[in-house]
């Protein structure tokens, strides 16, 4: 990796194109540092990333990238041909911030109280810039191309599957996709790669249970809508324990109930609502229609009747086997195989990466921020986080290496096999 770095000479071979992107990374990252700070001190809100889209399509263009502006409200989506034709490779960032106010103190921190890059979506956005400069001064040497997502509100708005609905997987049509989250919990120089899930489905739910009031003291006359709702707490912890394989993790909590307004008064209705956390299709379809029919069948039961409303979250996140090997290989090339870790558990936090995934084999990989020991790095959504622009490289470096493979070799092994 050392020999001639700058030089296109080598192009045919994967280390002369390893070599490349490490110059090429090197050269960008203080670039890419100013532009991480200035999304930094503007951060944006689900849906607003105004300011960040028109960064990002200013510099796609200054590359000579082919850009669309607008995607999915305020997305921005760019694409690199290569010289030779071949498939289609996509590497997603997210825009947007979220509704805390910055308490890091930093120069550079949030100009505006209440909104604040507290999932390190800035050194997202700022490393894909630079993925997409370093790999457009290489078109030359790409056989296919390369599409650059930028996506508006992963925070909990479904910007991914806005986008999936926009079309960015078509027109040339995408054959694998690849992104990467920071994290906190890896130290900086480590890749983290997960097979299979990674994070959860995040659906909610809210029962709203149906008696008949009355007096406290004429329970046989009324329909006692609290007992009820007791009734199908106790039973929606059966779905766990009774209704989903044991070896695939689900969580079921009820986190509000309310009902009544005194002590001699059985009231008319109560009212509770929970999320359900699940890590395959299989859990989460089973566990969501069990809460459905236990807030029924226990309703019929004791005479009073439910309305049940779900409100869908996100998909679990499940990245492909193949594509997994993929980014373990481009990831070793940059780091070495001690510092790439494969994770042993996934996260119970949800992603709308898993829109995309849902669609086109692919794969989500953690790039380590901790500055010291993991313990004491600021978590993610906290008023404290801060991305880590020590990273930068390494984000770049991988995430290029990982298009060039696909686009040489496709995945190992030919399809994503989930
Ligand atoms: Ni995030």
């Amino acid at each position: 990796m050392s020999t001639n770095p700058g030089s296109s000479s080598t192009a045919s071979s994967a280390i002369g194109a390893s070599a490349n992107v490490a110059a090429r990374a090197r050269a960008l990252v203080g670039e890419i540092t100013t532009l991480r700070r200035d999304l930094h001190a503007h951060p944006e809100l689900r849906f607003e990333e105004e300011r960040t889209g028109a960064a990002i399509a200013r510099e796609l263009e200054a590359a000579g990238l082919e850009v669309r502006r607008g995607v999915a409200k305020t997305g921005v989506v760019g694409l690199l041909r290569g010289a030779r034709p071949g498939p289609t490779v996509a590497l997603r960032a997210d825009m947007d911030a979220l509704p805390l106010t910055e308490e890091t103190g930093l120069p550079y921190a949030s100009t505006h109280p209440g909104r604040m890059h507290a999932c390190g979506h800035d050194g997202h956005v700022a490393m894909l810039v630079g993925t997409a400069r370093v790999l457009a001064g290489m078109r030359g040497e790409l056989s296919g191309s390369v599409k650059f997502f930028f996506q508006p509100a992963e925070e909990g708005g479904h910007g991914g599957l806005r986008m999936c609905e926009a079309g960015v997987l078509e027109d040339p049509r995408v054959d694998a996709i690849f992104a990467l989250h920071d994290w906190p919990f890896l130290p900086v120089g480590d890749i983290g790669i997960r097979y299979g899930p990674m994070m959860a489905a995040t659906d909610s739910f809210a029962i709203e249970v149906l008696g008949q009031g009355g007096h406290a003291a004429y329970p046989h006359k009324v329909v006692d809508p609290i007992l009820l709702a007791c009734r199908i707490v106790e039973g929606l912890q059966s779905i766990v324990s009774r209704e989903v394989n044991p070896v695939d993790a689900v969580v079921v909590t009820v986190g509000k109930l309310h009902a009544g307004t005194a002590v001699n008064i059985i009231p008319n209705f109560a009212r509770m609502e929970g999320t359900v956390r699940s890590m395959s299709v299989a859990g989460r379809e089973s566990a969501l229609a069990a809460v459905a029919r236990i807030a029924e069948g226990t309703a019929t039961a004791h005479r009073g009747r439910v309305k049940v409303e779900i409100t869908p979250g996100y998909p679990p996140t499940v990245n492909h086997d193949a594509a997994c090997d993929l980014v373990r290989a481009a990831a070793e090339e940059v780091v070495g195989a001690a510092r790439v870790s494969i994770l042993g558990e996934p996260s119970m936090g949800g992603e709308d990466f898993s829109y995309y995934l849902q669609r086109v084999p692919g794969a989500m990989f953690r790039l380590g921020i901790a500055r010291g020991a993991v313990e004491a790095e600021p978590a993610l959504h906290t008023t404290t986080f801060n991305f880590n622009d020590d990273a930068i490289e390494v984000g770049i470096r991988t995430l290029a290496g990982t298009a060039l493979r696909f686009l040489e070799a496709g995945l190992p092994g030919g399809k994503g096999d989930r």
